[in-house]
């Protein structure tokens, strides 16, 4: 099988080129070959692996590109890279790997084309194209990929328990892909993926966020977030969400499985954003309810402030994982904290309580419906279309009540300095409440968010307090 078409690109030549130069064979390999065939969006980076030194290639090809770009050598790996135009290609010697059984630091020897295929994830992924003059665009396919790509299957080129040991990172790869592509994972790959789950704790929790955000950033991320937990690696990675399952019952009375509820409301939120932050807080958005779950006789089950702990919880996760601890860690941080909020809304909407919630969530007010609307799993039909119109009526209320009141990013309309000057004052606590006594009566629509109506309650305020107004405010 030839595939020419997927080396258009003038820089394949130009390896192919160098390579002859040095008498050395070399192919592309992986992501880009397997990209081509699913004629997915091509990938940005090229591997590349030469028989013999991958740097030396990479060095030749360099000098034969118009630009002469940098190469970037990493002694350790045996590897080099260089950027042309937009596209990053990566060069590697072929090579022969064992590995030791408690690090993911390979001991590398030469090797040939299929010592190299051998050593690679998955048979999707050890397609090769030959760039020799003699040869260019053939396809090298020794474990059927293309066949495993046309059936919709991820599987090990050797026994996956080898595989797997060697890098066990691979265990998400393969569900990652699994969840990306709609693909199955083969049977035997998934028993050694359960068999093998504890070995994921050698994996830098970097290289696991990785995976795990491609997989949030799936079309439809349950797929994944399913296969975690069945073959067990949830539980390493992010027990706070293992911790959801199960339903408990007392006295007939039981609760939702939090968990399974979960991957609904992450799966409703990606048809809906593709915010990769705020699919997050959908996943984190429960992660309160297994520490505060109670069960008391006369109200039956509750978590209390679950959303207050969830948010101390996702603060502990993001460290654990060393995701970024910024302003994406407190936005999802706020999300959760927030997030049921709108539902007490959607029983019954009033100007005020849609003030405050504009007035608490500022800039995120539309995430946050996002979220709740996404958070809505009733199977009872009616429910589900009276609390998706509720909603509908409060992202309306919402519009409305910006437009007359302007409390998101909210600015007192009489601020701290005019009324010390009015009442004659030095900071003290009096000024503390005048302001609380404005602000609850703007976000109460007592009086609308100006600030002659703003100035006359803080001078009836002032008065109610003893204070007594100098009122020559210039
Ligand atoms: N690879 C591997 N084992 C790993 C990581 C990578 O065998 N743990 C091999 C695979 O052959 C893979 C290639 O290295 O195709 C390049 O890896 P990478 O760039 O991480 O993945 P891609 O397959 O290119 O896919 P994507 O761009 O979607 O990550």
């Amino acid at each position: 099988m030839k595939l020419e078409q997927a080396l258009d690109n003038n820089i394949f030549k130009i390896i192919s080129r160098s390579a002859n130069e040095l008498q050395l064979d070399a192919y592309v390999i992986g992501g880009f070959v397997r990209d081509f065939i699913l004629q997915r969006s091509s990938a940005k980076d090229i591997d590349i692996v030469a028989i013999g030194s991958g740097i030396a290639l990479a060095r030749k090809v360099a000098l034969n590109l118009p630009n002469q770009p940098k190469v970037q050598v990493f002694k350790t790996y045996g590897t080099a890279m260089l950027r042309f135009e937009d596209v990053e290609i990566e060069f590697v010697g072929a090579r022969k790997e064992s590995y030791h059984e408690d690090s993911r630091n390979p001991v590398v020897e030469n090797g040939t084309l299929e010592d190299d295929q051998n050593r690679r994830d998955f048979t999707i992924n050890a397609l090769a194209l030959n760039l020799s003059e003699e040869n260019f665009g053939e396809l090298l396919d020794p474990f059927y990929g293309v066949q495993d790509l046309k059936n919709g299957i991820i599987r090990t080129p050797l026994n996956p328990d080898i595989t797997y040991s060697d890098d066990p990172l691979r265990m998400m790869r393969a569900i990652r892909f699994a969840t990306q592509l709609n693909f199955i994972i083969e049977k035997g790959s998934l028993e050694s993926i359960s068999k093998n789950s504890e070995r994921i704790k050698i994996i830098t929790n970097e290289r696991i966020v990785v995976e795990l955000n491609k997989i949030m950033e799936s079309v439809k991320p349950s797929i994944g977030l399913l296969l975690l937990e069945q073959t067990g690696l949830l539980q390493y990675i992010l027990p706070e969400l293992t911790n959801l399952k199960g339903i408990d019952e007392v006295e007939g009375q039981k609760h939702k499985d939090n968990f399974y509820h979960t991957l609904e409301v992450v799966d409703n939120i990606a048809k809906n954003t593709n915010d990769l932050w705020l699919r997050w807080a959908a996943l984190l958005h429960d992660i309160g309810k297994a520490p505060t779950k109670k069960f008391s006789k006369k109200v039956g089950w509750t978590f209390h402030a679950h959303e207050f702990e969830g948010s101390k919880m996702v603060y502990h996760l993001f460290k654990r994982l060393k995701m970024p601890l910024n302003d994406k860690m407190k936005f999802v941080q706020k999300m959760v904290f927030m997030s049921s909020r709108p539902i007490v809304l959607a029983q019954g909407v009033t100007d005020s309580a849609v003030r405050r919630l504009v007035f608490d969530a500022g800039d995120y007010v539309d995430d946050l419906m996002t979220l709740c609307e996404a958070d809505i799993t009733t199977k009872n039909p009616n429910k589900f279309a009276k609390y998706h119109n509720n909603f509908k009526i409060v992202r309306q209320k919402i519009i409305e009540v910006e437009a007359r009141d302007h409390v998101r990013n909210f600015q007192p309309p009489v601020t701290g300095e005019e009324i010390m000057k009015t009442f004659n004052l030095k900071p003290s606590r009096e000024i503390g409440i005048i302001k609380e006594a404005i602000k609850e009566a703007i976000l109460e629509g007592v009086i609308p968010n100006e600030h002659d109506a703003a100035f006359k309650l803080m001078l009836d305020k002032g008065k109610a307090l003893g204070l007594n107004a100098t009122l020559n405010n210039n």
